[in-house]
This record gives C-alpha cells, sequence and structure tokens, in this order.
C-alpha cells in the first residue's frame, strides 16, 4: 500500500511533466511552422487552410492529416493525380519540397495538423529523416 501510493506519487507529477513538456515542445514547433507555411505553403493553401476550390485542396479538417507518415511524403515526394478532399475533387501537382530540412518539415505539418480545428499528435525531425530516400 506505501509502496503504491509512493510510486503513484512520483508517477503522476512525471506523467503530468512529461505531458507538458510535450505540450510546450508542440507549441513552440508550430510557431517556427507557421513562418515555414507563410513562405512555401501558404501560396497555395492559402492563410487559413481552406485551399482554392477545384484547383488546390484545404488542410483545415481534412482526413489526410491523419497519417503522420504519409504528410511527410507529400512534402518530401510531392503529391498528383486526382484526390478528392472533404467531398471534393483536386486534379493537380503539388511539387516536392524535399529542400526544406527535417525540423522545417516537422515544424511546418505541427502547424497543419495543429491549426484551424485539425488536432494531430506530433511529429518530429527523426520521423522526417526516417522517410528521406
Ligand atoms: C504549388 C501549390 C502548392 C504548394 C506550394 C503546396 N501544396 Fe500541398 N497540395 C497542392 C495540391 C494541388 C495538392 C493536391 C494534389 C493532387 O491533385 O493530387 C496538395 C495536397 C496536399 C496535401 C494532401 C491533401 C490535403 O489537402 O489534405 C497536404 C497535406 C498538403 N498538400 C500539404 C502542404 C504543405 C504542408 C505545404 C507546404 C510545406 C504544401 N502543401 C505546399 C498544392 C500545393
Amino acid at each position: 500500500m506505501r509502496k503504491t501510493l509512493l510510486l503513484t506519487g512520483i508517477f503522476t507529477p512525471m506523467i503530468f511533466l512529461a505531458f507538458k513538456f510535450q505540450d510546450k515542445n508542440l507549441q513552440e514547433s508550430m510557431k517556427r511552422g507557421k513562418e515555414v507555411y507563410m513562405i512555401h505553403c501558404q501560396n497555395c493553401h492559402m492563410e487559413n487552410g481552406q485551399g482554392m476550390e477545384g484547383v488546390n485542396p484545404p488542410l483545415a479538417k481534412t482526413a489526410y492529416l491523419k497519417d503522420a507518415k504519409k504528410n511527410i511524403g507529400y512534402i518530401l515526394n510531392g503529391q498528383t493525380g486526382e484526390i478528392t478532399v472533404n467531398g471534393k475533387k483536386y486534379n493537380a501537382i503539388m511539387n516536392p519540397l524535399n529542400y526544406l530540412d527535417d525540423i522545417q518539415i516537422a515544424d511546418v505539418l505541427n502547424y497543419v495538423r495543429n491549426s484551424w480545428g485539425n488536432k494531430y499528435p506530433i511529429v518530429t525531425p527523426a520521423q522526417v529523416k526516417a522517410e528521406r530516400k
């Protein structure tokens, strides 16, 4: 009993701190990511991720953001061919943006994946690195 209490007393604050730490990491990454977004994505996907109907798909509330690995792939390898985003068809070209470094890609994805009603887990530069061929 005492041991359980002791362990709970140690682990609960540790878990709390770990979450706090991750949240701070995410906030800082998103702040940097917004800068990357404004320079490299906003032209097409627009300021609030609403896209341009029939031309560039939105990023706000799209199911495509669920899969971090695929999201990294869009940036490293581009995306083309017909896709349906939020019920509308798009068939255009997003060129590879693989000149962005691992940190920039993680940051911009954290911004996009946690803005405009999106809420997905943090992406790390290590995850991006692992997807580079
Ligand atoms: C030249 C315009 C352009 C730029 C710049 C651009 N995209 Fe795209 N993006 C597109 C188009 C067009 C598609 C859909 C391509 C198709 O038809 O298959 C797309 C698809 C996507 C998708 C998957 C579909 C969706 O809407 O959820 C994501 C995610 C995405 N882009 C993120 C980004 C991010 C992040 C950046 C900046 C690092 C970026 N794009 C820069 C035009 C662009």
